[in-house]
Parts: structure tokens; sequence; C-alpha cells
């Protein structure tokens, strides 16, 4: 398969925010077809290291091919990060961590893997086909309650209930298998309109989320980032969808909060942090330009946020 078919989103913003050096340690957390990785190859000097992780075995496929003893390719969840990273030692050393959520142009346009409403293929929509219920298996064993409740909160579908409701009736005649039969369903229920979104994207984007707890996922794994970043490290981070952002959002300002602290006390800013704790500086929030809109339709809902870690005298030392 041709890899070129994944357009990088945000490639040369997401670099420049990470503010690469030449002996730094980076950290990419969703290889995809390495788009990220290489460019920071490109800007690594000959010490320094980039280790990669991506839950799809064909995305580690790929990494595998490149040839460059800088780089390390770890298949897993990044959820996992810390047992993924264990036996690297990385704990305190990462220079720049990168994020860029969401699947990639090969997994959506590979029939085999389930994930578009315009391939017909078998409904799976598992990054990681080894690992996981598929959504073929979901779809039709799941409660009519708990599917309204994904599309309806992962998918914001307006006609989630509707769409539950005649999911139920069409399996009992037969099993839904494939994504056309769920395509079907959903246009049977939300009419095709001219100019307007396929009906069936907020349905499958929701379906998805769900079955690889994508949520939960960049959850665990922003909660665990802070251990391996270095004093001054990076982390970016690339959401398409209004949940993930959030996440990220709230997550950079947990930590870069500052308490409401008298102003008459005789403290000055920095003992300020010290007590408080701030780790987490906020860098940037960036989007995509028209232009780049244009030229990669999917980079139209992207957001890039960066912050920069601060370590603090009372930073939790916890032993990984
Ligand atoms: C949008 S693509 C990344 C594209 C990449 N930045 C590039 O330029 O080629 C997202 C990748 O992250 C992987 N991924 C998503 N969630 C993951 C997770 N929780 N753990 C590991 N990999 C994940 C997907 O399998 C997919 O390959």
């Amino acid at each position: 398969m041709n890899i070129k078919l994944h357009t990088t989103v945000l490639l040369n913003e997401a670099i420049q925010s990470l503010k690469v050096k030449k002996n730094g340690i980076y950290l990419d957390g969703t290889f995809g077809a390495g788009g990220h990785s290489k460019k920071i190859l490109e800007k690594l000097g000959t010490t320094g290291k980039l280790y990669a992780i991506d839950q799809d075995p064909y995305a580690v496929t790929i990494a595998k091919k490149i040839c460059d003893d800088r780089f390390y390719i770890i298949p897993g969840n990044f959820s996992h990060v810390d047992i993924l990273l264990k036996k690297h030692h990385l704990y305190k050393k990462i220079d720049g961590i990168i994020l860029d959520l969401g699947m990639s142009s090969m997994q959506l346009i590979s029939a085999k893997r389930g994930f578009s409403f315009n391939i017909n293929g078998p409904l799976d929509m598992r990054m990681n086909p080894n690992n996981g219920i598929s959504a073929h298996e979901w779809i039709n064993t799941s409660h009519e309650k708990h599917i309204y409740y994904v599309l309806k909160s992962f998918g914001e579908e307006r006609f989630a209930k509707k769409i539950a409701n005649k999911i139920i009736i069409q399996r009992k005649k037969k099993p839904i298998s494939t994504t056309f039969e769920l395509s079907n369903i959903i246009q049977s229920i939300i009419p095709k309109q001219k100019h307007h979104k396929h009906p069936a994207t907020k349905s499958f984007q929701a379906i998805r989320i769900f079955i690889n707890q994508e949520l939960q996922a960049l959850q665990i794994f922003l909660n665990k980032a802070l251990n391996f970043l270095k004093h001054q490290g990076r982390i970016s981070v690339i959401s398409f969808h209004s949940l993930e952002d959030r996440i990220v959002k709230q997550f950079i300002n947990q930590y870069s909060q500052k308490p409401n602290i008298p102003y008459n006390l005789p403290i000055n800013e920095k003992q300020i942090n010290q007590i408080c704790q701030i780790q987490l500086k906020k860098i940037n929030r960036i989007f995509p330009t028209n232009q780049e809109i244009n030229n990669n339709f999917k980079s139209r809902s992207a957001v890039l946020r960066t912050a920069e870690f601060h370590e603090t005298n009372y930073i939790n030392q916890q032993v990984i």
C-alpha cells in the first residue's frame, strides 16, 4: 500500500512547536505513516533519539523499514507508555512528545479494516485488529441504550435514538456485518443532503472512538506523560474531535493554573510556581491554515496544542 496516501497534518507547525534539539530525545506516540517522525529525524543530530509508538501492526511494519539507529519503533497502545518505555529508561529524559490523534488514511482506505462508510468491508474499526472487540461484535450484541449512548456522546448524533432503534430491528433479521450495511441503516434514517457531510460520518466516528477507547487512552497517556518529560520538555497534541481537544485543554489547564494567592503575600512568581506545582506553561494553540485545509480537507477539524514542562521542587517523584 502506498504510504504517501496519508498526508501529515500541521507538520511544520507541530515540529516547530516541539523546538527539536539536535541531541534531544523525542517520542512520537502515533507513528502512523511516520510523517512527524521523519521530520523529527531530519532535525536530530547523530546523538539524538526518537522513540515511536503505534498500536496498528501495519504502521509498525512501515516504521520497521526506517533504517536509522537513532530510531526505535515500539508496538503498543500509548496508554501503556510507562510499560512500553520501561526498558529504555526514559523517565524525565524526553525533550518532546507528539501525539497526532485519530486514524491514518491507510486505516481509512483499507476495506478490510472496516473504518469507512465509503468503502465496503467487514465492520471492524479496531486500530489494533488483534486486540479488543470489533465494531461488528459490538453492534450485534450491545443493548440499544448503549448504542444510543455511544452515538450521542461520541458523535453528537441528533438521530442517535432512531439509529440505535433501527440497528436493533435490522440485526434481529440478520447480523450487521459490513460497513455498507451499517451505512445503509443510518442513511435510511438521515436522508443525504446536498453539500452536507455523509449521513454516517458522525455515527462511524462515534463507533470508532468507542471501539478503540480513544478518549480513555488519551487521558491515561497524558496522566503518565509528565513523568517522562525533562525540564522544559514539550508536549504537542493534534486532535480532531472536540472531546479529544477538551481533554488536552483541561490537562494543560490543570497543570498550569495559578491559585488565588492574596496579592500582598511576600512571595514572588517563582515561589508561587513552586508551591503550587505549576508544571506546564502554555505555548500555543494552532489551527490549519486555509491553504492546508484546501490541500487536505481532513485537516479542517485539527487543533494543535503545545505546552512546556517546568519541573518544580514539589513534583511527584514517581518511580517507573
Ligand atoms: C493520524 S495517524 C498519525 C499520522 C502520523 N503523524 C503521520 O504523519 O504519518 C494516527 C496513528 O496513531 C495510531 N494510534 C491512535 N491511537 C493510538 C493509541 N492509543 N496507541 C497507539 N497508537 C495509536 C493509529 O493507529 C494511527 O496509526
